[in-house]
């Protein structure tokens, strides 16, 4: 057990998180898309600190972030398509999957072996001072345990990690609030392994050709991530609900009221307007709270298929799927 530090978002917080990762340690620090549990990619001892603190399956390989695509070079081959795309959403919350280059310095152990690296420029401004400060890629999964929703506040990030992580840089609510999008660059056609905060209808139009879904058959756990039931709650979720039971929370969308919603154990809305980007911000967050309401069940209504709507509903999947 150690003491976690709630680090200030200031110059200080930011030189003390670089400091600590820099000396092999744990820092849970703020992305656009959700809060990441960095360690220095270069370490492999850093790194498995990361499994350790998740109890997170060690065959998973992990996101590097990076402060540029110039830095970002060092690491993956770019081919044409991955060149055009990290042109197009970096800074931002695209994850390409890439070859690994003869010069890479992420460890064995954050690629879980495998001859390709997955390589993330983030947004956020913290994050990104942050890496600039520590001046090598940093391995972040979601800063929650293996199998919980992940954190979009320090607070959930403390729920899940407090004592098994050195610090936490406090940065208030993230605002995606799903995942990045995922996207293999492999040679051959690009791969969509896990949609999230750039809508795949965005990368299309940059690549002209639509993307390929799914891992690759032959190749295994591509993106583990995919695993069924990878974001769970400890309630029950019950998907495309049209109405809500008796003792259910709900997690509703849009203006349409869910008859027997007023009765609800407990009951937020992803977003009155139907905004699918209020929707992805606000999920994780409602999943924890409707989930400590101690309802058994989580009613959920039906959220459109398109834009961030596919990233949100494959996130509901998820913590449906069965365990
Ligand atoms: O938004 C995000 O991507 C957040 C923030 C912190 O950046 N990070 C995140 O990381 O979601 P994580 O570790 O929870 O998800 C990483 C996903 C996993 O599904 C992993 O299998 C996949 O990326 N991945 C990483 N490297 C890969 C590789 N070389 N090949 C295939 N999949 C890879
Ligand atoms: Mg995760």
């Amino acid at each position: 057990m150690r003491r976690t530090a709630r680090l200030p978002a200031d110059k200080a917080g930011l030189a003390e998180a670089a400091a600590v990762l820099k000396r092999g340690g744990l820092v849970a620090f703020p992305t656009e898309t959700v809060y990441g549990l960095g360690a220095d990619a270069t370490n492999a001892e850093a790194v498995a600190g990361i499994y350790a603190a998740k109890e997170r399956p060690s065959f998973n390989p992990l996101i590097s972030h990076l402060d540029s695509f110039e830095t970002a070079k060092a690491q993956g081959i770019f081919d044409e398509t991955a060149r055009k795309l990290a042109e197009a959403f970096w800074p931002g919350p695209l994850t390409l999957v890439v070859p690994v280059a003869p010069t890479c310095t992420v460890s064995d152990l954050a690629r879980a072996g495998l001859d390709s690296v997955g390589l993330r420029v983030p947004a956020h401004p913290l994050a990104h001072a942050l890496l600039k400060a520590t001046g090598r890629p940093v391995a972040a999964p979601s800063a929650n345990r293996s199998g919980r929703v992940s954190p979009t506040d320090a607070d959930h990030v403390l729920g899940d990690l407090d004592q098994r992580i050195d610090a936490v840089v406090d940065g208030g609510p993230s605002d995606v609030g799903v995942e990045s999008t995922i996207v293999a660059c492999l040679g051959g056609a690009p791969r969509l392994l896990r949609p999230g905060g750039v809508p795949r209808e965005a990368i299309e139009a940059i690549i002209g050709q639509s993307l390929e879904t799914g891992a690759d058959g032959e190749k295994g756990p591509l993106a583990p991530g995919m695993l069924a039931s990878h974001y769970a709650p400890r309630a029950q979720v019950r998907l495309d609900a049209t109405d809500i039971r008796p003792g259910e929370a709900a997690l509703l969308f849009g203006a349409a009221p869910l008859p027997g919603s007023e009765q609800a154990k407990a009951r937020l809305n992803l977003s009155e307007n139907g905004d699918l980007k209020e929707a992805a911000a606000n999920l994780f967050s409602y999943l924890r709270q409707l989930d400590a309401s101690g309802a058994h069940t989580i009613a959920v209504a039906p959220v459109p298929e398109t834009g961030l709507g596919e990233a949100i509903n494959d996130r509901l999947r998820r913590a449906a799927a069965a365990r």
